[in-house]
């Protein structure tokens, strides 16, 4: 295949980042050439009239997005890719806004670049225009964190705001699912229309139907007057369908039929009314299994999984925690409660946790350290009072879990000593660390000497009585160890 090459001005206040970008164009046969500021990107358009710009946002002398959306007005033919290091949802949605081409978060991997770069020559040469929507984008964006995976999510939220493709937002219990159909709804143009969310887990099966598409007077037993659905409250705007997975099969087929036609019946109604309304779903169950066990429709799952986004699991990103924790610190404070800080070795602390409860867990946290805590600054001790329990729990679980039990307790032990809690392992952590891998060994131990006490004892180099006393404490009968499956 035959590459297109093209005329691309790189434009970045690092003259490193300009020189390897540069290279990597050359070598690839384009023609570059670099500019380091505003006023010499400028300059540069203008004599060079470049296919393609590749430009970072903060440049010495401004804002090198905020005119890119002009540039692009001034020759429509110009495609834009934009490099920044702010890596924020703010910056994809208005890079995507401004009608860029891509946008590449800082530290960007230079394939991704060239691949970027191939791309928007070869859309260029086929002439076709994307479309774009130069909507007012808030500084204070409700999405925070800014690791690999939640960039990922970010770009995709940008190039769905302006379309109504149906959505699947993916991922467990707190990482944000609810927020990020409510930014996709914010951020596009049926912002200035209802945004309406109906939880299948939290409404009776029976009622679900009658919830979702509205009902007659007399459609049942006590439906007293005509009601209105979801579907019809968020005309013009988006539903948002949570919990997707907890829908029972009828309603399911019945959501198809609307999703197919466009129209909703009321419950106990026969004229169908046209609706216009974007459908977000979200869920935390694994949809596939459903399907595969025959309780989720798998045509349904088609229809609306046209653009998943998963989100992360906050253990996944723990580079963002001290982030968001610090984020929520301050949020509480814009609500009226005391201002608090983190101090950095707190906030490694926290880093460590599994946060099986995502980032609603961290929310939480932060909200009650704010109260609880009468320092200014929240500190290692405070956080270990709090989570001192959940920690050794979490440890207990990663143990139980772990192949190479050494490996995972040597690295745990150096965690906490490097945020200085060697206070957690003085405190009673040894005993519980104990008490998960040792009735382990006991039992492995008697199960591969068929139960023989004798043996058992003088291979793990302790007394008979020693050894009678620990199977009582951790109640393992030695006739019937523990045997792996
Ligand atoms: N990236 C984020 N930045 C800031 N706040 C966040 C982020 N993700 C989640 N939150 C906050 O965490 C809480 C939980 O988020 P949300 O309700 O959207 O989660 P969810 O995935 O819908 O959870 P569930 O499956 O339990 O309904 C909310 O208070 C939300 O504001
Ligand atoms: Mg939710």
């Amino acid at each position: 295949m035959s590459r297109l090459m093209g005329k691309i001005l790189v434009v970045d206040d690092d003259p490193a980042i300009c020189v390897v970008i540069s290279e990597a164009l050359k070598r690839q046969g384009h023609v570059v050439r670099t500019a380091g500021s505003i006023a010499e990107r400028q300059a540069a358009l203008a004599a060079f009239k470049p296919d393609l710009l590749v430009t970072d946002v903060m440049l010495p002398d401004g804002d090198g997005l905020d005119d890119v959306g002009e540039l692009i007005e001034a020759d429509p033919n110009l495609k834009v890719i934009i490099l920044s290091a702010q890596n924020t949802l703010n910056t994809a949605v208005r890079a995507t806004g401004q009608g860029a081409f891509e946008y590449l978060p800082k530290p960007f991997d230079l394939n991704e670049l060239t691949r970027a770069v191939a791309e928007a020559l070869s859309i260029r040469a086929s002439g076709s225009g994307a479309e774009t929507d130069s909507g007012t984008v808030g500084e204070d964006m409700p999405l925070h964190g800014r690791s690999l995976p939640m960039q990922e999510v970010y770009r995709t939220i940008a190039r769905v705001v302006g379309n109504d493709l149906n959505i699947l937002v993916l991922g467990e219990s707190g990482t944000g699912k609810e927020l990020v159909a409510e930014a996709i709804h914010n951020l596009g143009p049926r912002r200035n229309h209802p945004f309406i969310a109906i939880n299948m887990a939290a409404i009776p099966r029976e009622l679900i139907e009658a919830e979702l598409f509205g009902y007659e007077k007399g459609a049942f037993t006590g439906a007293l007057a005509r009601s209105a659905g979801k579907f019809e409250q968020a005309e013009g705007g988006t539903l948002f369908l949570d919990e997707i997975g907890d829908m029972p099969m009828e309603a399911q087929t019945r959501l198809l039929r609307v999703l197919q036609s466009g129209e909703v019946t009321t419950v106990g109604g026969t004229r169908p009314v046209r609706v216009n309304v974007r459908i977000i779903a979200a869920t935390n169950k694994d949809l596939p299994a459903l399907i595969a066990e025959g309780r989720f429709r798998e045509d349904l799952f088609y229809r609306l999984n046209v653009v998943p986004i998963r989100l992360p699991a906050l253990r996944e990103r723990t580079g963002d925690v001290p982030l968001l924790a610090r984020y929520f610190l301050d949020l509480a404070a814009r609500h009226g409660l005391p201002r608090k800080s983190l101090s950095d070795q707190a906030a490694a602390l926290l880093e460590l946790h599994d946060w099986p409860g995502n980032v609603r867990e961290l929310q939480n946290l932060m909200q009650r350290l704010t109260v609880l805590t009468r320092d200014k600054e929240i500190n290692v001790e405070h956080i270990g009072e709090v989570l001192a329990i959940s920690g050794a729990s979490a440890a207990s679980v990663r143990l139980a879990g772990a192949n190479d039990v050494r490996e995972a307790v040597g690295r745990w032990a150096r965690d906490l000593l490097a945020v200085g809690r060697s206070d957690v392992l003085a405190d009673g952590l040894h005993e519980q660390l104990l008490g998960v891998v040792e009735p382990v060994l006991l039992g492995e131990t008697l199960a591969a000497l068929d139960g023989n006490q004798i043996r058992a004892a003088a291979t793990l180099g302790m007394n008979r009585n020693t050894l009678r006393k620990k199977l009582t404490h951790y109640d393992i009968d030695p006739a019937a160890p523990l045997r792996r499956q």
